[in-house]
């Protein structure tokens, strides 16, 4: 199975299932001299934990991190840095269920039909436990970027919608709401929506903004690997989500160019950033933001069509504990790919010119 390692120079693989003895990660290519903050590291693990409030699913691990190497006296010595999350609170039994069935619009029946067999206990590697080393691996790439800043938080839950990008956003808020969305008001909407939403076995979906300040001009490799392409392709790898857009993004196809343009200021700046931070596939120094759409997950507590692994027709029905809504705890992992991302071209970009 390829396809576990992600970035060119600071790069991250994972390994691990959901129900495994432990996920883990190495991060090759990360420069020596990068100072550590353990707490910080657990503070962004807590932000991803599951069990952290009462809207997201009820399963207990505590996420703790083992690093393993490429660390002495709390900073980074350029070696590769691999570290361990070991898991706790299995209930392999609640997903016996699924062992020969299908979950509707889960990963069950193409991991089945591309590998010829799965580890079904908590979804295997399809379950989103991996990204708790993506979390690990960003809150590093995170110390790299000292100037960058990163926050995302939660801009629609189903049908309820914070305009963002009308509104001056706070980000100090972002963690003082259980669904990480900073406006107050829609905040508590959303927790209404979820809950309702989770009483009735349903789930939800929603999406995820950006805003990344703190960029210099210059990161993007044109023509295949531009800025946006591989932020891109960082959200989209992460499970869930359905759609990614950047600057004005689809709503800038209905503009016309007088309208769209971002006019320059005398220092490089532009007036707007509709171009949202990237043109060219390369940083220009604004703020780069974009919008992750995630769907409502597809364990739902009530009888759906399936089919089992002989092909016969199966009622399939969730059993244990799921998230109604994925994105309060999804917020870390959009920052975390970021991270990565920003990291990742920072060091390329020392290639750039002499
Ligand atoms: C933070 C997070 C938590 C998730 N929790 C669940 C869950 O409890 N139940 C579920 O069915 N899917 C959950 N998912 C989604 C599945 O991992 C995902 O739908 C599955 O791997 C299939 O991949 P796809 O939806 O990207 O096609 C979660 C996703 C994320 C990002």
């Amino acid at each position: 199975m390829a396809g576990n390692s992600f970035g060119n120079i600071f790069k991250l693989s994972t390994f691990g299932e959901s129900h495994g003895k432990a996920l883990g990660g190495i991060i090759d290519g990360c420069p020596a001299g990068v100072e550590l903050d353990f707490d910080t590291i657990n503070k962004e693990l807590n932000r991803r934990r599951p069990g952290q409030s009462e809207i997201v699913t009820q399963r207990k691990e505590d996420d703790s991190v083992e690093f393993l190497s490429g660390i002495f006296e709390g900073k980074t010595t350029g070696t590769p840095i691999g570290f361990i999350i070991v898991n706790k609170d299995q209930k392999s039994k609640d997903y016996s269920h699924i062992q020969n069935s299908y979950r509707p619009s889960h990963a069950d029946f193409v991991y089945d039909k591309k590998y010829g067999f799965r580890d079904y206990r908590g979804g295997g590697r399809s379950s989103a436990r991996e990204t708790v080393v993506r979390v690990v691996a960003g809150s590093i790439a995170k110390m790299l970027l000292k100037d960058v800043k990163i926050n995302a938080f939660v801009s629609s839950v189903g049908e309820i919608t914070y305009d963002y990008q009308n509104s001056k956003v706070n980000f100090n808020k972002i963690e003082d709401s259980i669904v990480r969305c900073p406006d107050e008001k829609t905040s508590d909407k959303m927790i209404s929506l979820i809950k309702s939403i989770k009483k009735n076995g349903d789930t939800v979906g929603g999406v995820i903004s950006c805003i990344i300040s703190g960029v210099p001009v210059g990161l993007g490799e044109p023509v295949f690997n531009k800025l946006h392409a591989e932020l891109g392709k960082a959200m989209l790898s992460i499970n869930a989500v359905k759609g990614f857009e950047f600057g004005s993004g689809f709503k800038g196809s209905s503009m016309k160019g007088s309208e769209h343009n971002d006019s320059f200021n005398a220092d490089g700046t532009t007036k707007t950033n509709r171009s949202g931070g990237i043109q060219g596939g390369i940083s220009n120094g604004m703020d780069i933001y974009f919008n992750v759409a995630f769907k409502p997950v597809s364990t739902i507590m009530r009888d759906q069509d399936s089919i089992d692994n002989d092909g016969n027709e199966v009622k399939v029905k969730g059993k244990g504990r799921h998230d109604p809504c994925v994105v309060p705890r999804a917020v870390p992992i959009v920052e975390a790919m970021s991270a990565l991302v920003l990291a990742d071209y920072h060091l390329l970009n020392r290639l750039s010119k002499i």
